[in-house]
């Protein structure tokens, strides 16, 4: 069994006949912020699925604090400290944004020493980090996009995580709206929460990870630290393509 604080072992996962990962294998770091890329349906959002519980891996384990954690339910992965933000967005419509929030902090992990008084005030400071209190009272359904997804990692951290899972929370957002996402994201990790962040935009992943993990075709091709990572030949043709290289040469050059 491993020490590991989060270790994804000989992972793979098969739909049919498809190999939607194949024998994944890495460690994360308590207190880092792991970096998870890679072309469109290279297996990043399965990965997710398997380590919070969604799907059950085909071959391999997932340990979390040395529980092995690839046969437990959900919402025990949750008990357990892992929560996450889903690519696509789905907020309780009809509850205000505070009540979507007091949900998670009443049934996560520590939901058990919380009333519902307790719930709400929790989410009040919650939304407070995330910059929502202002639309505390909305539907969560009249959000704006760069809202809904403040909200999904409101949400997520009212379940009081070690480790949150991010996918994709920065897609749609503009360069001032990613720099906030970025800010908060610094913010949660401060508070010592493990991040594992699936994004497409290489320049907050690399601004944000303390390593990154590298997948293609359902198989890890890469890992380490991004500098490192983002140079190897084999990323640039699997996924970062030569044009990318070009202009970090460039920038290299010019500093
Ligand atoms: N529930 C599923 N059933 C069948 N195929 C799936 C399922 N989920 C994902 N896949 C397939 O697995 C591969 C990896 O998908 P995904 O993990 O969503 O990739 P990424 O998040 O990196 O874009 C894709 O070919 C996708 O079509
Ligand atoms: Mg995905």
């Amino acid at each position: 069994m491993s020490e590991a604080f989060l270790s994804i072992q000989n992972v793979a996962m098969h739909f049919g006949g498809l190999r939607a990962l194949d024998d994944v294998s890495f460690d994360v770091e308590r207190g880092s912020v792991l970096g998870l890329i890679g072309p469109n349906g290279s297996g990043k959002t399965t990965l997710m699925n398997i380590v919070s519980g969604v799907y059950k891996p085909t071959h391999g384990s997932v340990y979390f604090n040395g529980k092995r954690i690839a046969d437990v339910p959900t919402y025990a992965v949750c008990r357990l400290g892992i929560a996450r933000t889903f690519q696509v967005v789905k907020p309780f419509a009809n509850l205000s944004v505070r009540e979507n929030v007091a949900v998670g902090a009443m049934y996560g992990r520590n939901g058990s020493k919380r009333n519902a008084a307790a719930s709400f005030e929790r989410a009040q400071e919650l939304l407070e980090i995330v910059g929502l209190a202002r639309v505390a009272d909305r539907h969560a359904s009249d959000l704006t996009i760069p809202d809904r997804k403040r909200l999904e990692v409101a949400k997520a951290l009212a379940l009081d995580p070690e480790v949150l899972l991010l996918d994709e929370v920065m897609a749609g957002l503009n360069a001032t709206e990613v720099d906030e996402a970025l800010e908060l994201l610094r913010t949660v990790n401060a508070r010592g929460v493990t991040l594992i962040v699936v994004e497409h935009l290489m320049k907050a992943i690399v601004s944000i990870s303390t390593a990154i993990v590298v997948l293609a075709e359902g198989q890890k091709i890469a890992e380490g630290a991004p500098a490192e990572v983002l140079a190897s030949p084999r990323v640039i043709e699997a996924y970062l393509g030569t044009r990318y290289a070009e202009r970090q040469r460039q920038r290299q050059a010019q500093s």
